[in-house]
């Protein structure tokens, strides 16, 4: 599968969700609750403010924010793959009941402009058919002064010590696991969305473009991943 075929990640996602939590686990060592978790704290989301996760899969992010919010109200997931969605509703019934799960294009929610204060977004730009578009999208539902964090793998401009290890870690780890699981094929598909996803510079350029007054990014995880810090 290439990159950019909405439909066909649309497919592929639905077709994992039901191995997507327990393999993240596997592939992060757990490591990625700890990145979601650093993401907030540097938002300080705050209770009451009204926000928005967007690719939010199984709903990982959208739980992990309304812990740290200490409520379930105000939070909306959107994701255009609906297996996913019934996974998200499942974990979320429970505790978390109020948050709103939406079948929906990040590139096009359909939601009215400026009402959000937040929005995060949790490996999800990459996927996209459009870095630019998600982003142009994200400023447009975002109030004047709305923060928004984008969490993503770091793709590399050039070749680097630490490229190698991601593509080590990508042919020798992740794939041949998640083989054992009957989804090499699925997974083989991060190396290839990584190919042109915008190293951070780019990222920080395109969020300008894409109307943001302030943008930066940082490195995690010793420079294997990325967070786009903006200001709507
Ligand atoms: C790698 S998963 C990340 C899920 C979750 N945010 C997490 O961190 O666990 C990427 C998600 O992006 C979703 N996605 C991809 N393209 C999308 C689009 N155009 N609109 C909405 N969701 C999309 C997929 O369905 C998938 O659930």
């Amino acid at each position: 599968m290439r990159p950019g075929n909405d439909k066909a990640i649309e497919e592929m996602f639905n077709s994992i969700s039901s191995k997507y939590d327990f393999l993240n686990d596997i592939f992060s060592f757990g490591l990625h609750r700890f990145w979601k978790r650093t993401l907030l704290d540097i938002l300080k989301p705050s209770f009451g403010e009204r926000w928005i996760d967007l690719c939010c899969g199984t709903g990982d992010m959208s739980i992990l924010l309304a812990r740290y919010m200490k409520s379930s109200e105000n939070i909306i997931g959107i994701d255009s793959a609906s297996k996913a969605l019934l996974v998200a509703k499942a974990r979320s019934k429970q505790n978390f009941s109020s948050i709103e799960w939406i079948k929906g294009d990040a590139l096009k929610t359909s939601l009215t402009s400026h009402q959000f204060d937040g929005l995060l977004m949790a490996y999800g730009l990459r996927n996209l058919s459009s870095p630019y578009s998600g982003l142009r999208e994200a400023f447009r539902i975002l109030k004047p002064g709305g923060r928004a964090g984008i969490l993503d793998f770091r793709s590399f401009e050039r070749s680097s010590i630490q490229g190698l290890f991601q593509k080590i870690y990508l042919s020798l780890y992740v794939v041949p696991i998640s083989s054992l699981f009957g989804l090499g094929k699925e997974y083989s598909y991060i190396t290839k969305s990584l190919v042109n996803f915008p190293s951070g510079r780019k990222q920080v350029h395109l969020a300008y473009s894409a109307g943001f007054k302030k943008a930066k990014y940082q490195t995690l995880a010793m420079g294997q991943m990325g967070i786009l810090l903006l200001e709507a």
